[in-house]
């Protein structure tokens, strides 16, 4: 099997995760880093924490034959790699998917794609340039439960969906991040931005483009200045009823909640603390299949698409196109203008 060799950028939660997951994969190995933070270079993880998942960071990770940079570009310029994956924190997403692509490299960036409206386009533009594969961290549209219950929306066998509801409510990660980003607002663009963003992804993925968008939120409840807690209701031209709900204001101790409730006209299908089920008008109760177990979440099922697709050269299309998740941070870019102004706004898809 062609080995696919990954250039991994940013060795915190994500970047670790992601690690991680490459050592598991076969075929697939990572033989480039690059981190700001000397203990990182050195494979030392000890201090990494995330607010979901990950894995044990007590043992450092195994840096033989990696090639070592502290800065991005240079492993970019230089490193010899099938493709980029970059797990840094989001402000810096768009001048190394530029680099990169440039460079000629697949690339996988985490979510969110960018910080701005307006680096969304020149993204755009630099994908459809490149003619390399593209792909962003936007880890639920695979997650086991969400991807099944995509599919089973798409068969049409619950007939049409009445309404919706997804929600992420994450404990506090303030002190979790490198310099503390996530509650700086500039970097992250808040729990609207960085976490609530896979649920108004998956409202596009399964129901297409909203016209309109309402949201009612809250600035610096725990942040600076970021939307800290968000609910939204999104407008279709038809009249079902889709809402998402995403927060991280909740203290260190509560365990993260990410759930869903989709009521269509013949069943109802659920995700929350007590699995993942559907619920048929008729009382019947079915627990549907998730897929493969042995890539139990949507980071090891992306990943391994992505980088399957790198070694067939087969162009990924499964899960996202870059257009779709271009539109999809339209939609959250909206939201927070809603949560400002108070009042709907349209969508200004780019
Ligand atoms: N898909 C998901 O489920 C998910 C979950 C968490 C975070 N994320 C995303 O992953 C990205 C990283 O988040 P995280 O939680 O891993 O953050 P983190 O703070 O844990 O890790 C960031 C890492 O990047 C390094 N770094 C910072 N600036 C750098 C630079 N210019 N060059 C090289 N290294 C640099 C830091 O030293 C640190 O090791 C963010 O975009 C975040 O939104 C996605």
């Amino acid at each position: 099997m062609k080995e696919v060799k990954v250039g991994l950028i940013g060795l915190g939660f994500m970047g670790s995760t992601h690690w991680r997951i490459y050592e598991s994969l076969p075929g697939v190995k990572v033989v480039a880093l690059a981190d700001v933070d000397a203990a990182k270079r050195s494979g030392d993880v000890s201090k990494v924490v995330g607010n979901i998942g990950g894995g044990d960071n007590s043992a450092p990770l195994d840096m033989t034959g990696v090639a070592v940079y502290e800065d991005a570009l240079e492993l970019i310029a230089k490193a010899d790699v099938d493709m980029i994956d970059i797990c840094v924190p989001t402000p810096k997403h768009t001048e190394y998917i530029l680099a990169a692509l440039k460079a000629g490299r697949h690339v996988f960036s985490e979510k969110p794609l960018c910080r701005t409206l307006e680096e969304i386009s020149v993204i755009r533009d630099a994908v459809r340039n490149a003619g390399k594969f593209f792909n962003v961290g936007m880890c639920v549209r695979a997650w086991p439960e969400y991807a099944s219950a995509k599919e089973i929306v798409d068969s049409g066998k619950l007939g049409a969906v009445k309404s919706a509801l997804f929600r992420r409510l994450s404990p506090s990660v303030d002190g979790n991040a490198w310099n503390n980003w996530f509650m700086c607002d500039e970097m992250s663009g808040g729990a609207a931005l960085d976490l609530h963003t896979h649920d108004t992804d998956l409202v596009c993925y399964f129901f297409g483009n909203p016209v309109s968008v309402r949201s009612a939120g809250v600035r610096g409840l725990v942040s600076d200045n970021g939307v800290d807690h968000i609910i939204t209701s999104y407008d279709y031209a038809d009249k079902k009823f889709i809402t998402a709900e995403g927060g991280w204001c909740a203290p260190g101790n509560v365990p993260f909640e990410m759930s869903f409730q989709i009521i269509c006209e013949k069943g109802t299908l659920k995700l929350d603390a007590s699995g993942y089920h559907l619920y048929w008008n008729c009382g019947k109760v079915e627990t549907p299949d998730t897929g493969d177990a042995s890539l139990p979440t949507g980071w090891h099922r992306e990943l391994k698409y992505f980088t399957d697709c790198v070694r067939d050269n087969v162009t990924p299309d499964r899960y996202q196109t870059p257009e779709s998740v271009f539109s999809s941070l339209a939609v959250v870019m909206a939201e927070i203008n809603s949560v400002d102004s108070k009042l709907p706004v349209e969508v200004k898809y780019v």
